[in-house]
């Protein structure tokens, strides 16, 4: 079959790849017939580097039609139409029980020290072939995909493996008061779709982002956008009577525009050879803490952060002092789909009140993925969400 592989910094091949088939008795093999690619994509492309080998396939929002199953899957079958959450959960073990499935105790990652494996996500997260391929393999089939009615487009559908989860858990995980505000930093896809919940909860939403057209889609949505500056809390604080946000989602991750110091550390840690790299970034961190100290300065005392960026390394400095005094309250973590995909799910109707249907704005072929990744990171032709088509 064909597939997207990494090869390397900034190197994604179109190329043949054997097909994949059932392992397990609780494997299923998904035909693809959309896959995204996610913002966290792009740290594999860039800083994750010496946690990947050459001809690892990627990709972790896939949705299509059930081409085989495995004797113990007993809740699918050929021709059902499903969406594959992003890890892989057993649904039954004490964390999927608490409904934290990406801690899932049948998959963590226990010789890494992590959590539930995740599709074409690295060494940390159990290397596990992804989807942005022609077929996928899905281990824990019996517990995690999600079946979706045929008929609508798959742009309805396809964002619940990663995105509206991801969005949903992140306003879920920021409190934000009854009539309260909430500042949404990164309007990248999941940052966007965060302020689209939020909106259609009724509250007041403040967007903050470098990329011009990124601000505009927002602003036509209803959100307050300010371009990101070196004075960006100041305004902040203007648009928020000298107080700040009650809420504040970080929606940016560890690539964060504005840490120069981050910048020239990875390119320093870039040079070292492979497990010297992964010996620095576990130690050092990755440093690219812009996006949470603007969430630390900005939010109102006794305010709660909502990290659903992606950081690494560490040891990460952070000013604890501030955090402490402000009596500020984080939550964090990679979203458990299946926690809210039953809420969710309800809102992808005709009325289409998130957007989802437009949501896209490239639709590709799969062989065009390698130019897409350069498209996406270089945030050109006005990209936001590009779907690819096997
Ligand atoms: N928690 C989860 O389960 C989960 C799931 C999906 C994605 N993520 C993470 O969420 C983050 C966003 O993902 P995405 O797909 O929207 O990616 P993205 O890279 O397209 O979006 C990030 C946005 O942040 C903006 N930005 C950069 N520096 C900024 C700053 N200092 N202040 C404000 N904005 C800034 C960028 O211009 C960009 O638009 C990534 O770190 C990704 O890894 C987490
Ligand atoms: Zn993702
Ligand atoms: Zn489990």
């Amino acid at each position: 079959m064909k597939a997207l592989t990494w090869q390397g910094k900034r190197k994604i091949e179109y190329g043949e790849v054997p097909d994949p088939t059932i392992e397990q008795p609780t494997d299923a093999i998904i035909k693809v017939t959309s896959t995204g690619i996610c913002g966290s994509d792009l740290h594999l492309y860039e800083v994750l580097a010496p946690y990947l080998d050459p001809g690892d396939i990627l990709g972790h929002e896939a949705m299509g039609v059930v081409a085989e199953v495995g004797s113990a899957v007993t809740n699918l079958k050929p021709g059902d139409r499903v969406v594959v959450p992003f890890q892989i959960a057993c649904g039954s073990c004490y964390m999927c029980d608490q409904n934290l499935q990406t801690q899932c105790e049948t998959t963590q990652v226990r010789e890494q020290g992590m959590g539930a494996a995740l599709f074409g996500y690295t060494k940390l997260y159990g290397q596990v072939p992804g989807g942005q391929a022609e077929y996928l393999r899905v281990p824990q089939a019996q517990y995690g995909p999600i079946k979706v009615p045929d008929g609508p487009r798959d742009d309805r559908f396809v964002y619940l493996s990663d995105v509206l989860p991801t969005a949903w858990q992140a306003v879920e995980y920021a409190a934000v008061p009854d009539g309260g505000t909430l500042l949404v930093l990164g309007l990248g896809p999941i940052g966007d779709m965060a302020t689209r919940i939020a909106m259609h909860r009724g509250l007041r939403v403040i967007g903050v982002d470098l990329v011009a057209e990124r601000l505009e889609r927002a602003r036509r949505n209803g959100v307050e956008t300010l371009e990101y500056s070196d004075d960006v809390a100041e305004a902040i604080r203007t648009l928020t009577d000298g107080r700040g946000p009650d809420s504040v989602i970080d929606a940016v991750g560890m690539e964060a525009h504005g840490s120069p110091k981050a910048k020239f550390a990875q390119q320093a840690v870039g040079l070292l050879p492979d497990a010297l790299q992964r010996k620095m970034m576990e130690t050092i961190g990755v440093e690219q803490l812009a996006a949470v100290y603007l969430a630390i300065d900005v939010v109102r005392r006794g305010g709660t952060i909502s990290l659903s960026g992606v950081y690494g390394g560490g040891a990460d400095p952070l000013p604890m002092m501030t955090m402490f005094d402000k009596q500020i309250q984080l939550r964090m973590g990679q979203a458990n789909v299946h926690r809210w995909s039953d809420q969710i799910l309800p809102l992808l109707d005709e009325t289409d009140v998130l957007g989802v249907e437009s949501f896209a704005t490239h639709h590709l072929d799969l062989s065009e993925g390698p130019a897409a990744y350069e498209m996406f990171q270089k945030k050109q032709d006005g990209a936001v969400k590009i779907l690819l088509k096997p």
